[in-house]
């Protein structure tokens, strides 16, 4: 039995207050609602922590997250995709079964495969698609808002009825797909977001076993269909640079696709819901960027910064190393905090401040930095201000409802709000 309270010794209470080792300074893995005095303490008292709970070494200064990044020959990004819980027999079996070899497109891959496959894709990233893609997102966004503003009680939910929708059908149309299939797509990807960076127990894992493997198939199938019939999207791009001899397997570019089809979506509805969220709770932002729309890109890289879609990144020691002067040892897991690092009061002054005005914003490192620099992060800001642009035009008078805080969704390293209720003036 253990002792009761009036046994503590002084150490023992001191040991379980907040800033103590044994308490990881508060922070908590997989708690997303407000992670940020959690992440001020690591940076002060324990910038290199190992996290017994998670089996990781978690940094938290913005230089020593940009230099493992950055050192890429030491520090793997072969851990990025993989479960951080283990996966249980019965999920196993399922994706066993179904037939699930998907490996990552790119972020978990290392050099001489990443170099040779980012080469390929990034060809078919062409800024051209991009341009192309722009009268759409703007129509999609006005058909959006015009939905939401038809609302008779003049509420609606911003992420749900904005957010969710736009950049997973960018995403499908760049890619080839019916746009019909967004729900399906949402639906496996929360399943991939929660199987691999969730705290799911084995029962918990088998519906979204289920999901990947019916998500894994079907990238298969359109590489399969990209072979028979072509097309003006991606992965008929990709096809046929194999056909033109690019050195790329069907299972790298079914890879990619699984890579895709989650990663250019995902994010980005969070980055437009983080947006709007954090806008409209800083009202003098807001009403900057409703009487001056060029401030909007500012804003962008601000949000990014303040409250990123992504606050955690993984990577592998592959030697023994040193990291902000503390030893790791080679085959170490390390959880790069981003979250924290672009909170760093060594590199932004007064961090803690959201201020679209500030001219170093865009040192943020929610995008990565690197070899793995996130390939998407024109098309994700292209989105994002393309909302912003017609949402301060369409109703300039948005304001957050409710007055309980918002959540967030569990996860370690996908920061996602589960709701941004809004209302407007009629
Ligand atoms: C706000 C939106 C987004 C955020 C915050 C984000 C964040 C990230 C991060 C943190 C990485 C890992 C970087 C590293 O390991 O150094 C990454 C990689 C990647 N992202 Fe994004 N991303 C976003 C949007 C997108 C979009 C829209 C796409 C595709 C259309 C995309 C495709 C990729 C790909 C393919 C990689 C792997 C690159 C590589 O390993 O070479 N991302 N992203």
């Amino acid at each position: 039995m253990g002792p009761t309270p009036t046994e503590l010794t002084e150490s023992d209470a001191a040991s379980t207050a907040v800033g103590c080792p044994v308490d990881h300074h508060g922070y908590q893995p997989f708690e997303m609602d407000d992670p940020f005095d959690a992440y001020a303490r690591l940076r002060r008292d324990e910038p290199v922590m190992y996290d017994e709970r998670i089996g990781y070494w978690v940094v938290s200064r913005w230089a020593d997250v940009r230099a493992v990044f950055e050192d890429w020959e030491t520090f793997s990004s072969e851990n990025a995709q993989a479960p951080v819980r283990q996966r249980g027999p019965a999920a196993t079996r399922i994706m066993k079964d179904g037939g699930f070899t998907a490996y990552s497109g790119l972020s978990a891959r290392i050099p001489p495969d990443h170099t040779r496959i980012r080469a390929i894709a990034q060809r078919a990233f062409t800024p051209r698609r991009f341009k192309a893609l722009e009268p759409t997102i703007r129509e999609n966004t006005r058909t959006a808002l015009r939905a939401m503003l038809a609302s008779a009680d003049h509420t609606g939910d911003f992420l749900r009825d904005v957010a969710y929708d736009i950049p997973t059908v960018t995403i499908l149309t760049l890619l080839g797909v019916d746009p019909s299939m967004v729900p399906t797509y949402k639906r496996w990807s929360d399943s991939r977001a929660a199987m691999t960076w969730g705290d799911l127990d084995d029962d918990e894992q088998v519906p979204h076993a289920h999901n990947l493997v019916e998500y894994w198939q079907e990238c298969q199938r359109l590489v399969a269909e990209a072979h028979e019939k072509g097309g003006d999207h991606l992965i008929a791009d990709l096809v046929e640079a194999q056909g033109a001899g690019a050195e790329i397997t069907d299972h790298e570019i079914a890879s990619l696709c699984y890579s895709l089809l989650f990663a250019g979506h995902e994010t980005t509805t969070t980055l437009i819901a983080n947006s709007v969220r954090v806008l409209l709770s800083h009202r003098e932002a807001w009403e900057r960027i409703v009487a001056d729309p060029t401030a909007i890109p500012g804003a962008i890289d601000e949000v990014l910064r303040y409250s990123g879609s992504i606050v955690a990144w993984r990577r592998r020691a592959l030697a023994d190393a040193e990291i902000g002067g503390v030893a790791v040892p080679k085959g170490a897991d390390i959880l790069l905090l981003m979250g924290s690092a672009n909170r760093d009061e060594a590199v932004f002054a007064h961090p803690d401040q959201f201020d679209i005005t500030r001219d170093d914003a865009r040192n943020h490192l929610s995008f990565g930095f690197g070899i793995h620099y996130c390939l998407g992060n024109m098309l994700a800001k292209l989105q994002d201000r393309i909302v912003l642009e017609e949402t301060v035009a369409a109703v300039p008078s948005l304001r957050l409802a409710g007055t309980e805080p918002i959540r967030f969704r569990e996860n370690l390293s996908f920061r996602v709000p589960t709701s941004v209720p809004v209302t407007w003036e009629a």
